[in-house]
């Protein structure tokens, strides 16, 4: 069966890393991503996370503690467009992930917005190393998602096909707006 933009999302990410890895979750929410990366880069690896809302940065660092991660991980309860000043300047980046949109079961009016991710994609491009993966999970269902996607995907596709490999992994015929994946791999 194919899997859906998530899954999918999960699946390049474990094909791509491996134990030592610096990575990012831009988008830390309720710590699914945050957990499986830390896994994937293990006690030699560093996993930096961001997130607005203290009470996701907080519930997420409850759930690396009880699952013995947290040593591996830095939350940062900050926009993601501030990465470039957190990161140390010589890090190579081998993998990152956005899940845009509002936390479920959280305050919906709380959004990823096209101006602030893109920041933090350039950002996180510059330093990603070959074979990086950058992974955007696109909700756009929600009020301001449509212009987010469409800012997001604008972008994209300038990108240089000498520098960058893009994918865009969505559903032709599925209905309620579920959401696509762009991968972009560093070459
Ligand atoms: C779709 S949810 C993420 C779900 C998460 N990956 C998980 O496993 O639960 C989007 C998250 O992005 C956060 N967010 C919104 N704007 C942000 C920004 N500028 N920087 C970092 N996080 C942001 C929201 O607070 C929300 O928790």
């Amino acid at each position: 069966m194919l899997e859906n933009a998530l899954h999918y999302s999960r699946t390049l990410l474990t094909n791509t890393l491996i134990p030592g890895d610096s990575v990012i979750d831009a988008t830390v929410g309720n710590g699914n991503d945050t957990v499986l990366l830390a896994t994937l880069v293990g006690k030699n690896g560093m996993v930096y996370g961001f997130d607005l809302q203290e009470k996701a940065i907080e519930k997420t660092k409850e759930k690396l503690l009880l699952t013995g991660l947290f040593n591996q991980v830095m939350l940062f309860n900050q926009g993601h467009e501030t990465i470039g000043s957190v990161l140390p300047q010589d890090t190579l980046i081998a993998g990152a992930i956005f899940n845009l949109g509002y936390l479920p079961n959280g305050d919906k009016t709380i959004i990823t917005t096209g101006n602030t991710t893109l920041i933090a994609v350039k950002e996180i491009l510059s330093r990603l190393r070959k074979g990086g993966l950058l992974l955007l999970v696109v909700y756009h269902g929600h009020n301001g998602g449509k212009e987010e996607k469409d800012a997001v995907l604008t972008y994209v596709q300038t990108l240089s096909q000498t520098d960058y490999t893009v994918l865009r992994y969505d559903f032709l015929n599925q209905k309620n707006n579920p959401p696509l994946l762009i991968a972009i791999e560093k070459k």
